[in-house]
């Protein structure tokens, strides 16, 4: 036990995702289960740290919570504090109001923050570290982008969910002979995507890390046209895009670290697909049905883990780390190198896109005959 630690904080930011609950519960029951230590929550991400919006955790608010979405702390992915917008004289301006923060933390008494956030999060905690404060990092993101862990909860869920929905539309799409295009998140990485495709059987995985080339996709369709199957079911990253074409960005949210909001390549592709194919073409985007609700068994155990982790970190004096997972086993890495690091992105020529590619999955970027390697095999 680490003998200066008296009392913990812990917040949750950016945007939310399933597992969070089971974080802050893993958190402040081995903190106070094993060292006796107070916990405190933070409301609302850094804005409750700026507004000193802070609630006592115990062992009694924290119970029930293990398989409910959300945050009981709340979430807010704006509210950067060390450019934060502030009125002087009746004018909005920029300010760095980080030290309002650290006097908050020192006037609660709170000797370590753990954070559990994304990219924009965890940013502000290395930079909360950089000033002194004992930070922990706990990863967080249904996108499953961020450098040096291999998982982030989140993920599992969201992968389910639309896995589940891919399923739903396959029936409908077989009832009436349409193309069925599902929008999924995960901002400029194809994890979602990919994993759901394979798993709800997607004839075509579109991603940001693979641009497509509709015709290519559009031949798919016909082949499974000659095969007597007049359906189809494509799954589309939001960040998706065509060769020597752009993303298609929704809505900027001016004080967000990251103001592009992705959204409406689900509408071009089924467009497209019905110009080109024929077949009635619909598109559903999934949205944020994939990180709400309740986190899946491998999001409670992966979110608890981390919790767990993480305060064997602090118990170790290991500040300044994010938690992260190598393989089966916890590990750690340093917030400084975590930040660094460039996202983490489905690389094209991985073992599970040429898997995806053999099963007969199209991603858009090279024309596959179906139909003849089908009936070469006959
Ligand atoms: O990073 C998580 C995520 O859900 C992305 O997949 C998505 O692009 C974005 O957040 C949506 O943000 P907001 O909740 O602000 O609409």
């Amino acid at each position: 036990m680490n003998q200066s630690i008296k009392r913990i904080g812990i917040m949750t930011g950016g945007g939310d995702c399933p597992g969070l609950n089971a974080v802050i519960r893993a958190v402040t029951r081995k903190a106070i289960m094993e060292n006796h230590w107070e916990v405190v929550g933070i409301r609302d991400g850094y804005n409750g740290l700026y507004h000193g919006n802070f609630v006592d955790l115990d062992l009694f608010n924290t119970s029930g919570i293990l398989q409910q979405g959300g945050t009981i702390l709340y979430s807010s992915n704006k509210d950067n504090l060390f450019q934060y917008q502030v009125e002087e004289n009746g004018n909005k301006v920029i300010r760095d109001v980080s030290d309002v923060g650290i006097m908050n933390l020192k006037q609660a008494g709170i000797d370590v923050l753990f954070v559990v956030g994304g990219d924009g999060t965890l940013t502000s905690a290395r930079d909360f570290s950089r000033k002194g404060v004992k930070v922990i990092g706990i990863p967080k993101t249904i996108d499953n982008d961020l450098a040096s862990t291999d998982a982030t909860f989140g993920f599992s869920t969201a992968v389910d969910v639309a896995t589940e929905a891919l399923d739903r539309l396959h029936t409908t799409a077989s009832s009436h002979h349409r193309i069925m295009v599902l929008e999924v998140m995960g901002r400029y990485a194809g994890w979602i995507a990919l994993h759901a495709g394979i798993a709800g059987g997607a004839d075509a995985i579109l991603i940001p890390e693979i641009p497509y080339d509709i015709d290519y996709v559009a031949a798919k369709i016909f082949r499974r046209k000659e095969l007597g199957k007049d359906f189809s079911v494509i799954v589309v990253a939001e960040g998706a895009k065509p060769k020597n074409g752009e993303m298609v960005v929704q809505a900027v949210v001016e004080d967000s670290p990251d103001p592009i909001r992705l959204g409406g390549i689900g509408a071009k592709v089924a467009h497209d697909l019905q110009t080109l194919c024929g077949n009635e073409s619909r598109a559903t985007i999934l949205g944020h049905l994939q990180r709400g609700g309740s986190p899946s068994s491998t999001d409670r155990i992966l979110s608890s883990r981390y919790g767990i982790a993480a305060v064997e970190l602090a118990e170790q004096g290991k500040f300044g780390n994010m938690v992260t997972l190598r393989g089966t086993q916890m590990s750690y890495d340093s917030l400084e190198n975590v930040i660094g690091h460039k996202t983490k992105n489905v690389e094209p020529t991985s073992e599970l896109v040429r898997a995806a590619k053999s099963l007969g999955i199209v991603f858009g970027d090279e024309k596959v005959d179906v139909y003849r390697v089908l009936n070469q095999n006959k």
